[in-house]
């Protein structure tokens, strides 16, 4: 038997032996793994752009010396499965960047539409057995199968990933400076659904008669593309999506563009498109899951007289901010706020003036950022900001590069644990630990 097999006996051991435990069973809180989490997502980070590379972040109250996390590279044709130690020496609040790229990812293209591990995955491991273990995954039916948790709760108050500038995605790395200052994403609106976010922060505008996806005065992709994408997945699961119009930078000047413009988006989704006159923001999902329309638009111009299939607007809590500190603080305010309906908009913004700087400073060959390296250097601390400070009072969360965050397990997690019933052992042992200011990025 192999060290892998051994490891997947381990592991397969492990889920059935805490399968077979109740939930929410709070006498757990004595396992010192109650609470351990590990999140795996990718990122550029400081390495060439073109590469992605494994980023792990964990956390664990009940971390002892000795304690250490496994990265298993799955099998596949190509090479043999391997396994990368890492040795915390500290319980919690840390990120590992790796050097494990992620050229090994698989994805059964065949069945998207089923929650799938993307051959990576990680462990926490004492004593030469494997404790806690999670994959790098698919979430495209996250609601759905969380039906009997969620079917009373609402919009308002759960914690929903969505992406910023959706709409801007470019399926490789930014080239040109342009490119480098506009790209927010790099999947297209369906691998976003399919990775599990649920809101969609989108920028409409119109050109020699067609409906594109602007950022800022920029073209960016088709708006055809994400209306082809959005019904794809509806038409495939029992999830409920938002789509956030607003701005309108191009081509909309009078009302009658912006009625023109909803009856044309009437006429797409009209299936699925969820009525104001039948459910509000504060709408259970079961009464969605009912109506069996489980598309929200929300529309961020002023129409009279209203049109029922459009949602009012959501604010957007955005800090305009340009380091991660402004950013953390930022978030902390608005995430105290409790505006309802709201997006707290968590990424970096580059200013004019950092784009003139930046295009001299790459003229002289001086720099290379952009937004994805910002996306991606920021990426583990929303993971870590949402799972240990903000879990509380989130709602909608909009990030660019949504691989290069674990938004989306922070929030399956933390819905999960909010309407458990050792919601409270889940805070205690978070506010023990008040580790707020240990937070270290350790590359290799
Ligand atoms: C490894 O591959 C097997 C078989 O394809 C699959 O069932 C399993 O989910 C994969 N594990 C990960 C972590 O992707
Ligand atoms: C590790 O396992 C051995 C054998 O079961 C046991 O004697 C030892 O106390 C364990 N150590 C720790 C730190 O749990
Ligand atoms: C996530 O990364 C994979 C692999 O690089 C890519 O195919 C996919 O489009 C990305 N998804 C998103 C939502 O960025
Ligand atoms: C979605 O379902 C409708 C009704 O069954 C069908 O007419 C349409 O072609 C489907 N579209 C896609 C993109 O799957
Ligand atoms: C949640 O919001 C309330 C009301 O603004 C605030 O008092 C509280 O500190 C917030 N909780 C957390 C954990 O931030």
């Amino acid at each position: 038997m192999t060290k892998f097999s051994l490891l997947i006996l381990l592991t397969w051991n492990f889920i059935l032996f805490h399968s077979g435990k109740g939930q929410h069973d709070c006498q757990d809180v004595s396992d010192d793994f109650f609470a351990a989490q590990i999140i795996l997502s990718f990122a550029s980070w400081d390495h060439n752009d073109v590469k992605e590379y494994i980023a792990i972040y964990y956390y664990n109250p009940g971390f002892k010396p000795g304690d250490k996390i496994g990265l298993h590279v799955n099998d596949t044709a190509r090479i043999q499965p391997f396994t990368k130690y890492y040795y915390p020496s500290t319980m919690n609040g840390f990120v590992y960047f790796t050097d494990v790229d992620t050229s090994l990812l698989t994805y059964e293209s065949q069945s998207i539409y089923q929650q799938q591990c993307l051959g990576y995955s990680a462990s926490w491991i004492r004593n030469g057995t494997i404790r806690k273990t999670s994959c790098l995954s698919t979430h495209p039916d996250w609601m759905h199968q969380r039906r009997a948790l969620l079917e009373t709760e609402s919009f308002l108050s759960i914690l929903i990933p969505g992406t910023h500038n959706s709409g801007s995605y470019l399926k490789r790395p930014p080239e040109t400076l342009i490119e480098k200052f506009t790209a927010t994403q790099d999947g297209s609106i369906l691998n976003q659904l399919i990775m599990g976010a649920r809101y969609f922060d989108l920028r409409p505008g119109k050109q020699d008669n067609k409906y594109w996806i602007f950022h800022g005065d920029y073209l960016m992709t088709p708006l055809q593309q994400t209306i082809d994408d959005v019904i794809q997945f509806m038409n495939n699961t029992q999830e409920i999506v938002c789509l956030h119009f607003k701005e309108f930078p191009h081509g909309f000047e009078t009302s009658k563009d912006h009625l023109k413009f909803i009856r044309y988006l009437r006429k797409q989704f009209e299936p699925h498109l969820l009525s104001t006159k039948s459910a509000s923001w504060a709408s259970t999902f079961k009464r969605i899951w009912n109506y069996n329309r489980r598309l929200i638009i929300s529309y961020d111009h002023h129409i009279y007289p209203p049109i029922y299939k459009m949602w009012p607007p959501i604010t957007q809590m955005w800090g305009n901010v340009q380091s991660i500190d402004e950013l953390r603080s930022y978030l902390a305010l608005a995430e105290s706020k409790l505006v309802y309906p709201r997006a707290s908009m968590a990424e970096l913004t580059m200013d004019v003036h950092g784009v003139v700087t930046h295009a001299v400073a790459e003229a002289f060959g001086l720099d290379h950022t952009s937004l994805r390296k910002m996306g991606s250097s920021i990426g583990p601390y929303i993971t870590q900001w949402y799972n240990e400070f903000f879990y509380h009072n989130a709602s909608i969360v909009a990030v660019d590069y949504l691989n290069a965050t674990g938004i989306v397990e922070v929030a399956l997690e933390w819905n999960d644990r909010k309407f458990s019933p050792c919601y409270d052992s889940y805070v205690n042992l978070m506010e023990q630990n008040d580790i707020k200011n240990k937070f270290t990025i350790i590359s290799g």
